[in-house]
């Protein structure tokens, strides 16, 4: 019987968002996309923000098709077609005697791929996506291997999101690339009481894109040439820091770094700012609740847009919730999000429960200015998820969607 679902074939993954302690900025290969300079990444639990795609084959799909939240999008994507092709060409290599295989090559692919996380908070990540979509294909076809370097070339960030932990990603001295990969530096349970806070900033600005930002930074900033030489120490200084679990130089090497990438930006000619008034008015906050504590307890890093991820340990989670509780005062009862927030254990306050902020007077209380914060941790890599769990119906098409262009 030559039913429709008896030749499909599908597969359903998830992929982790990660967030760069020292960034990756700008390129020597666009097309290979080949990075100036290594970076050094967190990948952040999964339970609180990632990517899933189902990806499906099937010798009856009439040409391959890919939705994003929901949303038809266009297969005439050269980063998306240079993922697919470098993929299949893995796969040909090392299974060209099987002709099973070689029959799913020639089927075309259905790509399904949703966030569980609002797109409207700015954080849509092209890195948890391009890493979903590789790692479900390679599961697909049969491959495994490097797929960092796959991962690579549909967004750069993307690479480092195939593990989980810290990770580096090496930039290669190879012309073709073939060195510019991510490797695990120590796996999401090295440090288990470190904490993210993802301060979701109220922004309806859009902002330049990375691609676009970073080629106009290698073209015209003097500062990206002076960064290039010093990144490598830091590189070193993080790793250390990392490995020895030293949140306070871990701390002040990740702000040094944000601060540089948004320095190399405003040397940019024209400037590109990513940086808002509430994003320096967090840079602030930080620093005053540093310097009262005598020792760094919080640290902040910023990518190309305004959200603030800041690193901090569990035990000071409550002090710092406070804080930003009583400088960005909210009405949203689900202004805090995912994890759990732990019990108090804290100095600062006093009796009647009110907590003294007087050290940090100079700083004006913003209502509203977060649109909500995430509590997250350090997570692993991508995972394989029961097909239960899969996004496209038997028949191949997305069983949430959100618009008309996609027809069932
Ligand atoms: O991989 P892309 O093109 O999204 O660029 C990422 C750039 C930064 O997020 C600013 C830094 C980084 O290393 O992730």
């Amino acid at each position: 019987m030559d039913s429709f679902t008896d030749d499909a074939e599908f597969i359903t993954c998830d992929s982790p968002v990660n967030i760069a302690l020292i960034k990756y900025w700008g390129k020597r290969n666009e097309k290979l996309i080949l990075p100036l300079n290594s970076s050094i990444s967190v990948t952040l639990s999964q339970d609180e923000l990632r990517a899933r795609t189902t990806v499906a084959v099937s010798r009856n799909f009439k040409e391959d098709k890919m939705w994003l939240n929901g949303r038809e999008q266009s297969m005439k994507n050269a980063r998306l077609q240079s993922v697919i092709s470098n993929i299949k060409r893995l796969c040909r290599k090392r299974k060209s005697d099987n002709d099973q295989v070689n029959d799913k090559l020639q089927w075309k692919l259905h790509i399904c791929s949703e966030n569980n996380f609002p797109t409207a908070a700015g954080l849509a990540s092209s890195a948890a996506g391009y890493a979903c979509l590789v790692y479900a294909l390679s599961k697909l076809y049969g491959v495994d291997g490097d797929l960092s370097k796959i991962a690579r070339m549909g967004s750069g960030s993307a690479c480092r999101s195939i593990y989980g932990g810290f990770v580096i990603w090496n930039k290669g001295e190879a012309e073709g690339g073939e060195d510019s990969k991510a490797e695990q530096i120590v796996s999401e349970t090295h440090w288990p009481d470190l904490r993210v806070l993802i301060l979701v900033v109220s922004d309806q600005t859009k902002h330049t894109g990375s691609t676009v930002g970073m080629q106009a930074s290698v073209e015209t900033s003097q500062l990206l040439q002076q960064r290039l030489q010093g990144v490598p120490k830091q590189l070193e200084k993080i790793k250390c820091a990392i490995q020895n679990k030293d949140f306070h130089s871990f701390a002040e090497i990740t702000m040094r770094d944000s601060n540089q990438l948004h320095a190399v930006c405003m040397d940019t000619y024209p400037p590109v700012s990513y940086l808002t008034d509430i994003s320096h008015h967090i840079i602030q906050l930080v620093h005053a609740i540093n310097q009262d504590n005598n020792s760094n307890m919080v640290a902040y890093s910023f990518d190309a847009g305004p959200n603030a991820f800041l690193f901090l340990q569990e035990k000071d989670v409550p002090t710092v919730i406070d804080i930003l509780h009583y400088f960005y005062p909210s009405s949203d009862p689900n202004f805090i999000r995912g994890l759990q927030v732990p019990a108090k254990r804290d100095v600062h306050v006093s009796a009647g429960n009110q907590v003294d902020y007087t050290v940090f007077s100079d700083l004006k209380v913003i209502p509203r200015a977060l649109k909500f914060i995430i509590h997250t941790q350090p997570g692993p890599g991508p995972t394989v998820k029961d097909s239960d769990c899969g996004l496209l119906t038997k028949d191949g098409f997305p069983l949430n969607l959100n618009n008309a262009n996609g027809k069932i």
